[in-house]
């Protein structure tokens, strides 16, 4: 059987590939999700360890990633956020699944089209949406976003260390001139830069967009749902690219919630609910091969757990 169409690495270069199906450990009639398919280089590697009776579902909420979808009749393309997990698994008659893979955040494809506003490399409106069904955009944000909204997302999402004075001029600059396009935003807050400018911009553009997207809600949501979609002895495969990112699957995947600790019943003891059984003590991160064929693969890292 050969009804598979090649991915498409010119749209995304799949990171991790090998180590993602060794953390999914394929049986090859289940059913399994990939919420990020992008290009569909995971998906497609999925597939080829499928049998006829496999099934394989891919998210996108980007209306782009549709143009990569497989002509294969074991898969299915679901055009919207893997937040509506659970909901679209049902419409589709499934209530339980083998195994879940997300690789979050954004494909090469969108961060490389000028249009999208991405990249701090080219002139476009400051839009930055993933789904262009949704109205946030970068550019409400910046203009409408109180002081203290925009510093907690600059120090929060993009590590920025001076948050308060960035979110502080924000809020005056735009009073004169409402930000717009990516180089009006770069021009207005160049006195602000500390250290490399390409890298306090990168980290400016990256809270936008978690922002934007909300990326780290959007995770929230999926890792709740996990466990009641997942059959016993399934697999969740999770590739981040973001510390805060990373520590809520590794704080979800060992307690069953987001917080740090347990709390302390009457008895003194902390018994741990949860519903995996967490399969990487450190995180899994790439080779030194895979870093210099894909340096964008830099910060990637992957976490596996199994449904107990
Ligand atoms: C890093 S890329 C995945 C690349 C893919 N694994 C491949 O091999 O080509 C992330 C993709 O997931 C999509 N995405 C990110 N967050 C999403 C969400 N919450 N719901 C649905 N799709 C999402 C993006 O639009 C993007 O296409």
């Amino acid at each position: 059987m050969n009804h598979m169409r090649d991915s498409n690495p010119a749209y995304h270069i799949p990171v991790l590939l090998s180590e993602a199906m060794d953390g999914l450990n394929i049986r090859e009639s289940g059913v399994y999700v990939d919420c990020t398919f992008g290009g569909g280089g995971h998906s497609t590697e999925i597939l080829a360890h499928l049998n006829a009776d496999g099934r394989l579902f891919g998210f996108d909420q980007d209306a782009d990633a549709k143009q990569n979808s497989l002509n294969d009749e074991r898969f299915v393309f679901i055009p919207h956020n893997f937040r509506h997990l659970q909901r679209f698994l049902r419409l589709h008659g499934i209530t339980a699944v083998d195994g879940i893979l997300a690789d979050l955040g954004v494909s090469s494809h969108q961060f490389d089209e000028p249009e999208r506003g991405f990249s701090t490399r080219s002139e476009a409106n400051l839009d930055m949406r993933m789904d262009k069904r949704q109205t946030l955009t970068a550019e409400t944000i910046l203009n409408t976003y109180g002081e203290q909204q925009l510093q907690e997302m600059f120090s929060m999402y993009g590590e920025v260390t001076n948050a308060k004075t960035l979110a502080k001029a924000i809020k005056s600059l735009r009073n004169k001139t409402p930000f717009r396009t990516v180089n009006g935003l770069k021009q207005a807050i160049a006195d602000l830069v500390k250290g490399n400018p390409n890298r306090y911009f990168a980290q400016v553009f990256q809270a936008l967009r978690i922002e934007v997207n909300d990326e780290t809600g959007a995770l929230r949501e999926l890792l709740e749902q996990a466990p009641a979609v997942l059959k016993p002895g399934g697999r969740m495969v999770i590739i981040s690219f973001h510390s805060l990112e990373d520590r809520m699957v590794k704080l979800f995947f060992r307690n069953g919630r987001f917080e740090e600790k347990e709390e302390q019943n009457p008895f003194g003891f902390s018994p741990s609910n949860t519903p995996f059984r967490t399969l990487t003590k450190k995180p899994i991160t790439p080779s030194d091969t895979e870093l210099s064929r894909n340096p964008r693969a830099r910060s990637a890292k992957l976490r596996i757990a199994e449904k107990i």
